[in-house]
């Protein structure tokens, strides 16, 4: 069984057809530039262009970088244009799409949900924190398996300051940090993660972890078992489209 899946990130909107089954694209994804602003009327252009490119006329699972409740009301908007708040995006991208199903879900949650099933958390029980380093951080909490959605771990407040703008892979690039500068920031972070939560397994997703070999070795201290993530760029297609299979 095949669904489309679309990955709305803060540089790029990307999607494909995705085989259920496999875990895996279908076709070679179809990638457009974020608009910026990054308005709800705006991305809903680029989603259309994107699902349009395939002549997709089937359900559309999304991801959304913020807050994504039950009826996919958009609640946050960190790194989007705050004019998404409160938007009902299933109704939004639904109309855009003419009249297409869409489900909507939180983006690090739905690359959480994709390693879970085919990726680096495949088969792991107890705790598990998937957290995605890229213009923010997201994260994914599973308890034996089980998503606990919306968590929000990269607002925590470490040392005075949001987290994700100390230790995503954007405050790496802005602030021009070595690799093992970054590294400290991250482990500073996973420590406070770890004493509020105590996984078992951290796995690390978003662009870097294809980087893994630069910074994961710099990284000490942490008891829990901290892997890279296997889907890399396509979790969240992968993820958005698995979910929307459940609706
Ligand atoms: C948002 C999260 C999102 C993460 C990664 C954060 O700023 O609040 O909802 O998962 O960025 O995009």
């Amino acid at each position: 069984m095949q669904i489309f899946g679309v990955d709305i990130g803060g540089s790029g909107i990307k999607g494909a057809p995705v085989d259920l089954a496999r875990g895996d694209l279908a076709q070679e994804r179809c990638k457009v530039l974020t608009p910026h602003p990054a308005t709800p009327d705006s991305v809903a252009d680029g989603v259309k262009e994107v699902v349009d490119h395939f002549g997709w006329t089937g359900p559309v699972g999304l991801t959304f970088p913020g807050v994504v409740t039950g009826g996919a009301t958009i609640r946050t908007a960190a790194n989007v244009d705050k004019s998404w708040i409160d938007t009902d995006a299933r109704a939004l991208f639904s109309e855009r799409l003419g009249g297409l199903p869409v489900t909507v879900v939180n983006d690090a949650d739905a690359a959480g949900v994709a390693e879970m099933e085919f990726g680096a958390g495949h088969g792991r029980g107890g705790t598990v924190i998937l957290l995605t380093f890229g213009t923010g951080i997201g994260s994914a909490l599973f308890v034996d398996g089980v998503l606990v959605p919306n968590t929000e771990l990269g607002h925590l407040e470490l040392h005075g300051h949001d987290a994700e703008k100390r230790a995503s892979s954007k405050a790496r690039e802005d602030g021009e940090l070595t690799w093992e500068h970054w590294a400290r920031r991250v482990q500073k972070y996973l420590a406070h993660v770890e004493m509020l939560f105590s996984p078992e397994l951290f796995v690390i997703g978003g662009g870097v972890s294809r980087k893994a070999q630069k910074f994961l070795p710099h990284i000490e201290g942490i008891k829990a078992e901290i892997v890279p993530a296997q889907l890399q760029n396509n979790a969240g297609i992968v993820g958005a489209a698995m979910r929307a299979a459940k609706q």
